[in-house]
């Protein structure tokens, strides 16, 4: 894994929006797996100023979500459809109908999932992944476990995550406690992958990602097994390695 490091969020940013930037360059029609929570908003605030210069164009990029929260409505405020449109997909020219994100209303979950594999795939597969990584070590909504699944599915949060993610919820009730995620095979076929860390908090877990060690503890260490992974992160999150 190639490692970036920054110290800001800003530079992280900036430097993600780099290689976004190449990707569509080299392919104008890419599809973009995009990620939710705090890490990729700098990241996102760089691709709308790009977009706003020309010099990127979302209008052949197809996007595919990586995870979303179950059940959740579209137009609650904490759902990652929200998250998206409103800090990237409003503001930039990607077409309405090649955007895809999880539906957390879906009546048949496991059906849901199954079309949004089906679907990746017959698109071509992702061109570039972008994520973060939880204090736990999760990516997309792979939580630590005994066994990690391969395909999109439905999961339990973990206590770890409810807590670090239900500050954005008015109450810790109201945090969805399931979520859909694509899973670390749907992750790992992606071509490309961007990692983006930022913090002091996900200190350890950066450091259990490059110890080298790929274990179900940390569903992020199975990265390694990609062969072109690059992780930008700031000074704070990178304080163990
Ligand atoms: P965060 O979430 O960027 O809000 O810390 C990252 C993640 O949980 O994958």
């Amino acid at each position: 894994m190639k490692k970036i490091i920054c110290n800001n969020r800003e530079e992280i940013g900036k430097a993600a929006a780099e290689i976004v930037l190449a990707q569509m360059k080299r392919k104008p029609d890419s599809i973009l797996g995009f990620a939710t929570g705090s890490s990729p908003i700098p990241l996102y605030n760089s691709l709308i100023e790009l977009c706003k210069k020309s010099e990127l164009d979302f209008s052949r990029v197809t996007s595919f979500n990586l995870d979303e929260y179950y059940p959740i409505k579209r137009e609650n405020d904490q759902s990652y459809y929200y998250f998206m449109w409103d800090n990237l997909f409003s503001h930039v020219n990607i077409k309405r109908e090649n955007v895809n994100i999880l539906n957390g209303e879906a009546a048949d979950p496991a059906g849901e999932c199954r079309a949004y594999d089906e679907k990746i795939e017959k698109m071509g597969g992702i061109d570039l992944q972008i994520l973060g990584i939880g204090h736990n070590g999760h990516i997309g909504f792979n939580e630590p476990a005994e066994f990690l699944s391969a395909d999109t599915h439905m999961v339990t949060l973990t206590e770890s995550t409810i807590k670090a993610n239900s500050i954005y919820f008015k109450t810790e009730d109201e945090m969805p406690k399931s979520a859909l995620t694509l899973g670390l095979g749907g992750i790992m076929k992606a071509k490309k992958i961007i990692v983006v860390i930022n913090g002091s908090s996900k200190a350890q877990a950066v450091r259990r990602l490059f110890d080298r060690r790929v274990g179900t503890d940390c569903p992020g260490s199975i990265l390694n097994l990609h062969n072109d992974v690059t992780v930008i992160l700031d000074n704070e999150a990178a304080e163990l390695i």
